[in-house]
């Protein structure tokens, strides 16, 4: 089955073609250069990018799938969580298309789509890939959510309500994602910062300063990182007032930082490991590039799933395939409901 997804609840936009679950084609346009100068994703820049970037984005899919719109079955797209304005442009494209082409239209939820981007096949994946085997334990982790799942059978028998099925833990104030930006900022980095933090703590101690660990001893699967920024903020000044940061004491920041947000994921990982029994452990959302993360996670004993890393950052592939489930199970919209359907911000 040929299927197109769409995804622009952020600040990508980007469609993709997949055939089952395998990628045939897809094209992410990123504003990352766009709202760098700002320090942040400024909403009304992102849905107006989104309108200028669409149409070039879905003929550019279109034409390195080789797929015409009379092979597509389905249209799955973002509806919610997100950025208003930005969730609009992929909602109404998505239902134009729909409407025009009597292709049937799937709403995803963009954590959903996170959840699906491990079963996605991609002409890179190594034949020696790590099978999914259930309980699967999910560490969610990206800029805008910081969440622990257990899943108990695969997604072709998910049901409407997988994702509050699903949930053991999620960050009560900041995303790990967040934690790893604002502080970057602090040090100088430019947006998102995450990346640099795990650049440059090579050579650094991670053990240089001791920042906190919040709900390290709470028996909950929640995690907060907004005091994080408070420590680290108080640390670089008290650092500062003794003359310039040298590249050095850099490096030890961004390791104990990064070590930080690391310890404090890995610490309710290990618990839910040791409470739930999971076969198998699956690293989802752009954090996971983190080679602390992986390189913790790797070491906790059990199978660990990590998708690509442009499977990992927000991308319609992992919408089409989270859509190509709820398809599968007759759950697309009717041609009226499918008129009717509105983007959500929550
Ligand atoms: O999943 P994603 O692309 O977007 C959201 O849905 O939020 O995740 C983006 C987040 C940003 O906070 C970025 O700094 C972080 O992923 N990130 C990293 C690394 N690469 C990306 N954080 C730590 N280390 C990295 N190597
Ligand atoms: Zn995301």
């Amino acid at each position: 089955m040929f299927h197109l997804g769409i995804e622009t609840s952020c600040d990508e936009c980007s469609i993709a073609i997949l055939k089952d679950l395998q990628i045939l084609s897809l094209e992410t346009f990123s504003q990352i250069a766009l709202h760098a100068p700002f320090g942040g994703i400024v909403p009304e820049i992102s849905s107006r990018n989104h309108l200028e970037t669409f149409l070039p984005t879905l003929h550019a899919a279109l034409s390195r799938a080789g797929v015409s719109w009379a092979q597509l079955e389905a249209i799955s797209v973002t509806q919610r969580p997100g950025l208003l304005g930005s969730l609009l442009v992929g909602v109404m494209a998505a239902k134009t298309l729909s409407y025009i082409h009597g292709t049937p239209l799937v709403p995803v939820h963009h954590l959903e789509g996170h959840l699906c981007s491990i079963f996605i096949q991609e002409p890179a994946t190594p034949l020696e890939a790590t099978p999914i085997q259930y309980p699967l334990l999910i560490l969610l982790v990206s800029g805008g959510h910081t969440q622990l799942r257990l899943v108990k059978s695969p997604p072709e028998m998910w049901e409407e309500d997988i994702l509050e099925q699903s949930l053991l833990g999620e960050s009560l104030d900041d995303a790990a994602g967040e934690a790893f930006d604002k502080t970057a900022k602090m040090l100088g980095f430019e947006y998102p910062g995450g990346k640099w933090i795990d650049l440059k703590s090579v050579g650094g101690r991670s053990d240089a300063f001791a920042f906190p660990r919040a709900l390290k001893n709470d028996r909950s699967f929640n995690f907060s990182f907004s005091g994080l920024k408070t420590a680290v903020s108080l640390e670089i000044k008290k650092q500062q007032a003794s003359g310039a940061l040298s590249e050095g004491r850099i490096a030890d920041f961004c390791a104990s930082i990064q070590e930080a947000i690391v310890d404090a994921l890995c610490i309710k990982v290990t618990r839910a490991i040791d409470q739930f029994q999971p076969e198998c452990l699956a690293l989802v959302g752009g954090v996971a590039a983190n080679s602390r993360l992986r390189s913790r996670m790797q070491a906790l004993g059990i199978p660990l799933v990590v998708p690509a890393p442009t499977l990992c950052t927000d991308n319609a592939a992992m919408i089409a395939a989270a859509g190509f489930f709820r398809f599968k199970q007759g759950r697309a919209l009717s041609r009226a409901q499918a008129l009717t359907l509105t983007a959500r911000a929550t």
